[in-house]
């Protein structure tokens, strides 16, 4: 099948070369074009995780975007979060005949079969923003600095407790949240995190009263606000009878909603017992009004528009036979191969950038902040 693409890549190079010709002053678009012939109106199957989370809506509507705009038609299917739903939706798309996959999966571990299904039919696959592992059958990644995301969380806190300058030695209670268990990306975060705030477990200018530091005691299944609430009003009940809680790492905006709802309950954003640090991860349009209210400290901002474009990109050069542009080919190991990928950069912002970072870019309306 590789051969038909590149049998029909060669012909449609042909038919660009030809019309490059007769558009003289077109050479740069004519290269750009070279192949289009081949997929020219094909139908790609865009498999998002949940509509829950403003996000992955914001996501879905941007790959299909920017396939359009190359000329590609697409499906879009949203998995509700169940990872049953999900795989069956994408062997629908498989049946359906489209010509690429674009998955940002529920549950990781779960794709072998249906991308066999998708590997036997010739269907590329572009993993997006979560890693699929234990398959050989994904073709690129398509995601973010994920261990970075975790370092910028972990770095503001010790930033803002004064700890990295030295100027306070501690020791300040810190608690600790994870995302979901079946989301490869929840380990990176964690493990960056980790890597910042470690050393000052170890010295005990932090400390984590609850005892549960590993990753396994901190995860959130399926990213769930309601969860994480609920284990951060167990957790101020069991261990902080009188002693205050001053930071909590929190992956990801949904769970740091959740958070300070419990903390809320708990008397904390009084005069006498002021909120802790609290983190956050997506720029939701929650959070960011949260940061601008003196409740949530900051977030971390990830331009899901150019990971739409990352992955399209990708999408358009595989099904053209070309490489798709990637910039890391050794940290995202599947389990069954290190998996070519393109990393965007994630950025740290609190109250006083949010303006520039989320609003004058144009990623949050204004109007929606009021
Ligand atoms: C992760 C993603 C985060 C956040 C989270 C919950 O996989 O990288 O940005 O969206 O899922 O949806």
């Amino acid at each position: 099948m590789r051969n038909r693409r590149a049998a029909l890549a060669a012909i449609a190079t042909a038919a660009s070369l030809a019309l490059t010709l007769t558009a003289c002053g077109q050479d740069s678009e004519g290269g750009s074009e070279e192949g289009k012939g081949s997929t020219e109106g094909a139908t790609i199957g865009i498999a998002m995780p949940t509509k829950s989370s403003e996000r992955w809506i914001a996501d879905g509507d941007n790959v299909v975007a920017h396939l359009k705009e190359k000329g590609y038609k697409t499906k879009l299917v949203f998995g509700e979060d169940d990872p049953d739903q999900q795989v069956s939706q994408i062997e629908n798309l498989i049946t359906q005949g489209v010509k690429a996959l674009i998955v940002a999966a529920i549950d990781n571990k779960s794709m072998n079969n249906v991308l066999q299904q998708a590997k036997d039919a010739d269907i590329p696959v572009i993993s997006y923003d979560r890693l699929i592992l234990g398959t050989e059958n994904v073709d690129y990644y398509a995601s973010f600095d994920n261990e970075k995301v975790g370092e910028l969380q972990a770095t503001y806190i010790v930033e803002k407790l004064g700890l990295k300058d030295g100027s306070k030695k501690g020791p300040f209670n810190i608690e600790l949240f994870a995302g979901s268990n079946d989301d490869n990306n929840t380990r990176y975060f964690f493990q960056g995190a980790m890597n910042v705030l470690q050393p000052y477990i170890d010295k005990k200018q932090l400390v984590v009263r609850s005892g549960q530091t590993e990753l396994t005691q901190v995860t959130t299944l399926r990213w769930d606000g309601g969860t994480a609430q609920k284990r951060m009003d167990d957790i101020l009940t069991s261990s902080y009878k009188s002693e205050r809680v001053d930071a909590v790492l929190s992956p990801y905006d949904g769970i740091s909603i959740g958070i300070l709802s419990a903390l809320k309950s708990d008397d904390y954003g009084s005069k006498s017992k002021p909120l802790p640090i609290v983190t956050g991860q997506d720029a939701e349009v929650a959070s960011v009004k949260s940061i601008i209210a003196d409740e949530q400290s900051m977030t971390v901002y990830k331009d899901t528009r150019e990971l739409a474009k990352v992955a399209s990109n990708m999408v358009d050069a595989v099904l053209n036979d070309k490489k798709p542009e990637v910039n890391d080919e050794k940290t995202y190991d599947n389990g069954s191969k290190v998996v070519p990928a393109y990393l965007l950069e994630p950025v740290s912002v609190d109250k006083s950038n949010y303006q520039k970072v989320v609003v004058d870019s144009g990623y949050i309306k204004e109007s929606d902040l009021k």
